[in-house]
């Protein structure tokens, strides 16, 4: 944990200065629709090295570059394959990141020496705000220490970072609260690498048939979709069909998906009584950073229906379980 504090503006605000910290290689926090990101100045391998360094990042992992504008895109990388352009035109702003050939003026440390890079534009007006502002595209991964929850409040960010990082752009919370979906779209037939916000269903009406090809074991596609990841500080444990809290007196928290859960939980986050799937990935992240500030021993977590983005609900769920199998 870093000590100090980062100065929290707010992002409605006048967005000047935050975007003259990102400029001159300095790290701001800023709301996307999806997850808050830790930006830095892309063109900079400085300051994109300080972000590895206050995530505590291994350096396998790259980063996404966030640009103000898909008209940006061919500014910034020429001219791209025309799937790629495809989806960007239909979906940017929006939740999705594409994968393009890295330029020459992306430092390879932005892309952990990879020959391609990952870009999106955020459906955020402050964020797209504060890069146009600043007038240098954004590298920006999630704004948590490395492995751990996703910030979707401003206050996630500076409990999780502190000091580390210079400004926090309060914006609220965010619309999605579950990261983008990475695909890359440079061959025939796109080949998803995290799902995510956007669901294969959407992508799959532009495109036909997508593949999701992300590891749970071996070399994952995508570098940072390590099969254990996302993780609360709490152990979790995903439900399996039936089974009951166990009277051994163990305080457990349990994340439900629409219904309440039988007593004899510490704590209960229901995710949507509705059974809405898009209201239940926006409070995921949210609910599991308060079970984990429950001071529940461990935390239990119901499986969602597997279709729309209930499918990268369930596959954070999973990954943040298999922190606690392998890892410990
Ligand atoms: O919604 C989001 O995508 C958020 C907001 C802040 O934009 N960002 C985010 O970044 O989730 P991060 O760093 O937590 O995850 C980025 C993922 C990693 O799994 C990384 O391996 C993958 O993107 N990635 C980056 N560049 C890549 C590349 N060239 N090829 C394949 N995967 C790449
Ligand atoms: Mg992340």
């Amino acid at each position: 944990m870093s000590t100090g504090s980062p100065r929290v503006l707010p992002a409605e605000g006048d967005l000047t200065e935050a975007a003259s910290v990102l400029r001159t290689g300095g790290l701001v926090a800023f709301p996307t629709e999806t997850v808050y990101g830790l930006g830095a100045n892309a063109l900079d391998a400085r300051a994109a090295a300080r972000i590895f360094e206050a995530k505590a990042r291994p350096s396998f992992d790259p980063l996404i570059t966030h640009l103000a504008d898909a008209a940006d895109l061919e500014a910034l990388v020429g001219v791209v394959s025309a799937g790629v352009a495809a989806l960007a035109e239909r979906f940017w702003p929006g939740p999705l990141t594409l994968i393009v050939d890295r330029p020459d003026v992306i430092p390879p440390i932005v892309t952990s020496g990879l020959a391609t890079m990952a870009v999106r534009v955020p459906d955020n007006e402050y964020a797209r705000r504060l890069i146009a502002t600043a007038g240098v595209p954004v590298a920006a991964p999630s704004a948590n220490r490395f492995g751990q929850l996703s910030p979707t409040r401003a206050e996630h960010v500076v409990r999780g970072l502190g000091g580390a990082v210079d400004v926090v752009l309060d914006g609220g919370p965010t619309r999605c609260g579950i990261e983008s979906t990475i695909v890359d779209a440079r061959g025939d037939r796109p080949v998803v690498l995290r799902l995510g916000a956007l669901p294969v269903e959407e992508l799959e009406k532009v495109t036909g048939p997508v593949t999701v090809r992300q590891g749970s074991s071996g070399q994952p596609v995508a570098p940072g979709t390590l099969a254990a990841h996302y993780a609360p500080r709490t152990p979790l444990r995903l439900r399996d069909a039936g089974t009951l809290p166990v009277e051994d007196g163990v305080r457990r928290g349990y994340l439900a998906f629409r219904d309440r859960p039988a007593e004899g939980w510490a704590a209960v986050e229901v995710l949507s009584t509705a059974g809405d799937l898009t209201e239940a990935a926006a409070r995921l992240f949210e609910a599991l950073h308060r079970l984990d500030a429950a001071g529940v021993t461990e935390i239990v977590a119901e499986p969602v229906p597997e279709s729309g983005v209930g499918r990268a609900v369930n596959d954070r769920l999973r990954r943040a379980a298999a922190t606690w199998h392998s890892a410990g």
